[in-house]
């Protein structure tokens, strides 16, 4: 854990210009910077780079952030590794804490040094491969020989594990790495009699980078055919650092092509994945398994929702492999497939043809994957009447793992063409599959609401925000069936939120300018707490409610208000970082000048004022009339519970009564400001 003060100093020193900068080409423009955005393709600069607030902002793709979630999208890198990186590119030292449990300090101690030992095994076999001549001669003959070109060679860090019974261990050895963490790598193995000795020995190498780019484990092809270990292939077995499952081969090579094509292909092997970088096709990973566990999904879905399987000709493996997708269209992700000729792996497919075919034929051959797993098993079937009738229910089952309602109707059609069926008995039947489904998850959410139900029972009394219980901003967004005045009631919090980040330092009451009270001034901010608290209006979200506290504590004691932004854009609480830079625009709203002469009365800034005056009163009963009708809802829905208690039912009523009375004369305030 790197210590909080560090953290601190490394965001006083950061400027997003400087950080993006080192990855996109930056250009003026006024007091900002734009570039080409690096999220998305583009020939246009719609990347804003905004020094003020300390954020980028893109117009097209909405991609936003700080400089170190600029890092952690471009770069990939972990939370930790973009403190770390830009601590170094500004030269601030970091202190770390030093309260981890015993356990865990043993636990990341074991971590590092088992990254450190690796780390080592590169670094030898990538030198025996290039400078030894049992390397080039053996190693590099062969990777030659199968097309590596150098520069993939190296980008890949292949290596090489000389024919020789202990070589490698002896040197890790001799260099004071520990026999237990060789061993704990799958790097030695201990004969019965005691000795050491290289399991990769006589193997070209692949190493195995996790999504930072560390190694954390190695796979061995073996040269010879006639040796007397029959396994082609040596890989890491499970340990401390490397997790099959949770292991994508060319994650680390691809995530940037993956992040910019919205897609990624899935093939078997390292050599597969190889292959196609050196055709132009980066967007690539292997799973080295048959079908994708939840972590390697996990991998995918943070970049992208489109996945192409690539299959070679063998039929008995595609049909083995389809059962897995399903588990893939559950997790709402869009799947094709793109076959290969018979005979052909991805590897041999792009050694065999021009980038530029391979690159056709991807594109040109890729086939939604329902559709396709339809037309195999339809051609399977062929006119066998019980065949057929299984067929259909199984694509059914398929369908039924589609989320979106929108798509499921599409491959209905699709479908009942293909078959020719009518739509409506598809979706009866598939009704069946989805109602299987569903019921599940119908049951926990039927609890859930009726657990609700009976909490707001004890409502009547005094109808006050903490017993509307209203669900926070993620249940919300989960939850379409929300009563929309839920929605609403988000609205208009959010934007008196806006308002007093965007606003918050303007001063909307002249000193004097009323009798009495306001002969000091009063800014927007103090405006609007001052009525939050005369009409005890409170908020129902509780990210809303954190950003408006941390505001109000912030405007207290900071005189800039792009410096509050600044502090909120470097939250540590990400919630609260994004939405603030979500909803903050890049360019201030009103003009620096007219900022600079608001108090000087001309025709215009008077204008100016009277707009804002009249959007503070606005956005404060906007609110109060929400607040009210989220009241009412609630009041209605304890109503709707016929065993509710014959004096409860009264009280509720007198309530409903006087909520109603209030949100008539809000709604009338309401119509004098917005008409004037
Ligand atoms: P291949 O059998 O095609 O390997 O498996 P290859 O090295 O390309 O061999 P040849 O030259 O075609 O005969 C493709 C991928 O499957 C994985 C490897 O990642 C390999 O790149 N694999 C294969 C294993 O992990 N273990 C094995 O035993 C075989
Ligand atoms: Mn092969």
């Amino acid at each position: 854990m790197i210590k909080q003060k560090s953290i601190d100093s490394v965001m006083a020193a950061v400027r997003i210009e400087d950080v993006v900068g080192d990855f996109v080409s930056l250009r003026k423009q006024g007091q900002d910077f734009v570039g080409i955005c690096p999220f998305h393709d583009d020939k246009n600069p719609s990347l804003h780079v905004s020094p003020r607030l300390g954020i980028y902002k893109c117009f097209v793709c909405d991609a936003a952030g700080n400089p170190v979630k600029f890092l952690m999208e471009h770069e990939k890198m972990s939370y930790p590794e973009a403190i770390e990186y830009l601590a170094k590119k500004y030269g601030i030292p970091l202190e770390y804490e030093r309260n981890e449990s015993d356990e865990e300090r043993q636990q990341r101690s074991l971590r590092e040094s088992l990254l450190i030992v690796n780390e080592f095994a590169l670094k030898f076999f990538m030198d025996q491969l290039r400078n030894t001549e049992e390397g080039k001669l053996m190693g590099m003959t062969y990777l030659k020989e199968r097309g590596f070109k150098d520069a993939t060679i190296d980008k890949f860090q292949l290596g090489y594990s000389p024919d020789s019974w202990d070589s490698f261990t002896k040197a890790a050895l001799e260099k004071g790495y520990k026999e237990e963490y060789l061993i704990e790598l799958g790097l030695t193995g201990k004969a019965q009699s005691g000795k050491l000795y290289d399991i990769y020995r006589g193997r070209v190498i692949f190493p195995i980078h996790n999504d930072a780019g560390k190694v954390i484990g190695f796979g061995g092809r073996v040269l010879k055919k006639d040796g007397k270990d029959p396994r082609k292939y040596v890989n890491s077995r499970e340990n401390t650092i490397y997790h099959k499952s949770d292991t994508l081969y060319g994650i680390y090579f691809a995530k940037n092509a993956i992040h910019k094509q919205q897609n990624v292909y899935l093939v078997e092997g390292y050599t597969d994945v190889i292959s196609m970088h050196e055709s132009g096709v980066e967007n690539v990973v292997a799973s080295s398994g048959t079908s994708l566990t939840q972590g390697q999904i996990r991998m995918i879905t943070k970049r992208t929702q489109n996945i192409t399987v690539l299959y070679d000709g063998d039929m008995a493996g595609i049909k083995a492999s389809m059962r897995g997708i399903d588990m893939l269209l559950e997790q709402g992700l869009k799947i094709r497939v793109c076959l290969l000729p018979d005979g052909e792996d991805p590897d041999s497919f792009a050694k065999k043809h021009r980038d530029s075919e391979l690159q056709e034929y991807l594109a040109n051959e890729s086939k939604d994957f329902l559709l396709f797993k339809a037309d195999i098993l339809s051609k399977d079937a062929g006119n066998d009447p019980i065949k057929r009738a299984s067929m259909v229910n199984e694509i059914l089952k398929s369908i039924s793992c589609v989320k979106d309602n929108i798509e499921r109707a599409f491959y209905i059609k699709e479908c009942a063409k293909m078959f020719d069926l009518s739509e409506n008995d598809l979706n009866l039947n598939l009704r069946r599959f989805v109602w299987e489904k569903t019921k599940e998850q119908s049951r926990i959410s039927q609890q859930q609401q009726q657990q609700q139900i009976r909490q707001q029972s004890g409502i009547p009394g005094e109808v006050t925000v903490e017993q509307s219980g209203t669900p926070d901003l993620i249940e919300t967004k989960k939850h379409p069936e929300t009563a929309p005045q839920t929605d609403l009631l988000y609205e208009a919090e959010k934007e008196l939120v806006l308002l007093v980040l965007n606003y918050g330092n303007y001063v909307i009451y002249e000193a004097g300018q009323e009798e009495g009270e306001r002969s000091e001034g009063m800014r927007v901010d103090q405006y609007v707490c001052n009525e939050m608290m005369k009409e005890d209006i409170r908020f129902h979200y509780p990210l809303l409610e954190k950003i408006f506290t941390m505001y109000a504590d912030w405007a207290s004691y900071i005189g800039n208000q792009d410096q509050i932004i600044r502090n909120f854009t470097l939250s540590d609480d990400p919630q609260v970082s994004e939405f603030v830079i979500r909803n903050i625009p890049v360019e201030p709203r009103f003009s620096e000048r007219w900022k600079k002469k608001y108090d000087i009365h001309t025709h215009t800034t008077r204008n100016n004022l009277r707009v804002l005056q009249n959007q503070v009163q606005n956005i404060l009963l906007t609110l109060k009339l929400r607040i009210l009708e989220n009241d009412a809802a609630i009041i209605n829905k304890v109503l709707e519970n016929k065993e509710l208690p014959e004096e409860d039912v009264g009280l509720a009523l007198q309530q409903l009564n006087k909520v109603n009375q209030l949100k008539r004369i809000i709604s009338q305030r309401l119509n004098r400001v917005v008409s004037h």
